[in-house]
């Protein structure tokens, strides 16, 4: 499974990058205005340093909620580096800009996706990656992780090349659900990443380890 990390942060994007498992980047308005970024250039630019970090994909999402200007974001973000993927929201406009993107060699994810059907949608369209929002399912009482396992299964089904993102992800165990689902992606806070490597069976044979050497050479 591809580890993405969630933020626009590029002190989080290095760190996660440093760790040498980073495969790429998802932003949205929200994690941009979080981090204070504010204005069009501004804006691209922050975009262009995210990429200079990270080898992989860069989801950068469109602010134009039609098509015409869906199209005309799109097509200005794909030009600013080759590791951008356009993120467009699940909605009518946005399902055919993203077929007209894609028929551009434009690579897109499709966001806020909240069921099967918006799924296939994306998939019939041509995205490259559909971005299921795991965690806001479980803040609404609705299992978030049941809808990976019915994507994967759907695109499986019907041998879908869309890669399921697993976004909207909180903490160390969806991530681990979402790669025993078989998940292409999730897209992740460092904190969740980081997570993952805590132990304290590791800490305590470590500790021991060092004291029983120290023992004899420290
Ligand atoms: O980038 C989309 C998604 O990952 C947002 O997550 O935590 O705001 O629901 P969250």
């Amino acid at each position: 499974m591809k580890f993405f990390i969630d933020t626009a942060n590029l002190d989080q994007i290095r760190e996660a990058q440093a760790l040498g498992i980073l495969d790429g980047v998802t932003t949205n308005p929200s994690l941009m205005a979080k981090e204070g970024i504010s204005g069009a250039q501004n804006i691209l630019d922050h975009y262009v340093r995210i990429c200079e970090i990270v080898d992989g994909d860069v989801s950068a999402e469109v602010i134009a909620t039609d098509y015409a200007g869906m199209i005309a974001e799109g097509e200005r973000l794909a030009a600013l580096h080759r590791q951008i993927v356009v993120k467009i929201p699940m909605i009518k406009d946005g399902l055919k800009a993203i077929k007209h993107l894609t028929s551009k060699g434009i690579r897109t994810n499709c966001t806020l996706v909240f069921n099967a059907g918006q799924a296939m949608l994306a998939a019939k369209a041509g995205a490259t990656y559909v971005s299921p929002f795991v965690g806001r399912l479980d803040d609404i009482s609705h299992d978030g992780m049941a809808l990976i396992s019915q994507i994967v299964q759907i695109y499986s089904n019907y041998g879908i090349g869309t890669q399921v993102l697993a976004a909207s992800i909180r903490h160390t165990m969806h991530i681990v659900q979402a790669m025993e689902i078989g998940a292409d992606v999730a897209t992740c806070p460092l904190d969740a990443i980081l997570g993952l490597l805590k132990h304290p069976l590791t800490d305590q044979g470590l500790e021991k380890f060092l004291a029983d050497y120290n023992k004899l050479n420290g």
